[in-house]
């Protein structure tokens, strides 16, 4: 094997008949996951909304598994529980929300919320046409009708094609994922006095703005019935950890389950799962709140100083002021944007806008150093 781990040949075909032993097996599958996973903390990464992980929250994942903690049962994760619980305590209020749980991601945030909604009444499901895969998905599952509003100049919910709310769900995003929209929350008002059953907030990338000097941009979040909220994303956590807040605990009685082996219903989508709220509460007892809101505000000042810059160069156009870290932009000469974005490699990622290719840069990244981004723009645009 190359130590870049491009000739996979030392991964045998078949499964070994005899195996290799603990620490050699280690080892192979190391080295090869050091060389080859991509480096979501250098400096001139600014691509995806997937963050480094903080050394705290590595380690104490690594604990969990040694002892294999389930959340399915308390007798199996004494601490693990009270550790979810402690955390979705302190994170729930910033919402407005009174109780949750812990979930794989945010596809499984929203199709636990918009199970509920289903349950307590909803009979489709209403999102922007920027709204995330897994709204739609979810009405899939839940085998419910899907209704796409369009997006404004923006990418928010366009105000003046608002639709027929009655027996609805309305999903309003937070961050939309190409774009880093923010849908009005205010049309939750709206949509319940049309009918609105239940109004789920997806802010799987920016909810967590809740905690810093931008709480405001997402004012009225409270008045939504359930939120979901990506730890994986800007609490800077290893996947899979996502919230599901509910704003009243009964709410979740809609996915809860009991069985004869339980102690406890089960909440929600998943059976087993993991102890993923020890290492967000490791990560926040490190950092407390005002940590995480710096890393959070540092990655709103990198992408704004980029977007200036991006601005006020003849060579690009940016398509819009960043409202949550999320920035597109294109060269000029529009047709080169795709070898741009080959150029820029790690350093940013694609999306499609009305159809046409933009180049989509995240600042998930709390490493990155701004100049060094502009360095690898202004080497592309060469
Ligand atoms: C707005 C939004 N909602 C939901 C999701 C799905 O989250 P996850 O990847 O955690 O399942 C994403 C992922 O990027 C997202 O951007």
């Amino acid at each position: 094997m190359n130590r870049d781990g491009t000739s996979a040949g030392w991964l045998p075909d078949n499964l070994p008949d005899i195996g290799l032993g603990e620490t050699r097996a280690y080892s192979q599958v190391a080295e090869v996951i050091e060389a080859r996973s991509t480096r979501l903390g250098a400096p001139d990464t600014l691509a995806h909304m997937d963050p480094p992980t903080p050394d705290v929250a590595a380690r104490l994942v690594g604990l969990n598994a040694k002892y294999n903690q389930n959340l399915l049962h308390p007798d199996l994760s004494p601490f693990a529980s009270e550790a979810e619980a402690r955390v979705i305590a302190w994170l729930a209020p910033a919402f407005g929300m009174a109780t949750g749980h812990i979930c794989a991601g945010s596809t499984v945030a929203n199709l636990t919320a918009l199970w509920a909604a289903r349950e307590h009444g909803a009979r489709k499901i209403i999102a922007s046409a920027d709204a995330h895969l897994s709204v739609p998905k979810a009405a899939h599952i839940l085998g419910l009708p899907f209704e796409a509003v369009p997006v404004d100049a923006v990418g928010r919910m366009d105000q003046a094609c608002f639709p027929d709310t009655n027996d609805a769900a309305l999903v309003l995003t937070v961050g939309t994922t190409g774009r880093g929209a923010i849908d009005p929350l205010s049309t939750a008002a709206s949509a319940r006095q049309g009918g609105a059953r239940w109004i789920h907030v997806d802010a799987a990338w920016a909810g967590p703005l809740r905690l810093t000097m931008y709480a405001d941009r997402l004012a009225g979040v409270e008045q939504a019935d359930s939120v979901a909220v990506s730890a994986h994303k800007w609490l800077f956590q290893p996947k899979d950890s996502a919230l599901v807040l509910f704003r009243r605990a009964a709410m979740q009685d809609a996915v809860s389950f009991g069985g004869a082996y339980l102690a406890v219903p089960d909440i929600g989508v998943q059976g087993s799962r993991g102890a993923a709220g020890v290492a967000l509460l490791g990560t926040l007892l490190a950092w407390g709140r005002e940590g995480l809101a710096e890393r959070i505000e540092h990655c709103i000042a990198t992408v704004d100083v980029l977007a200036e810059r991006l601005e006020n160069d003849t060579r690009t156009n940016l398509l819009n002021r960043p409202e949550t870290a999320v920035i597109n932009w294109q060269p000029s000469d529009a047709a080169r944007t795709e070898a741009i974005i080959a150029k820029l490699g790690h350093t940013a990622s694609r999306t499609i806008i009305n159809g046409l290719p933009w180049v989509r840069q995240v600042a998930a990244n709390y490493c990155a150093d701004v100049d060094l981004i502009w360095r690898r723009i202004d080497q592309a645009l060469d």
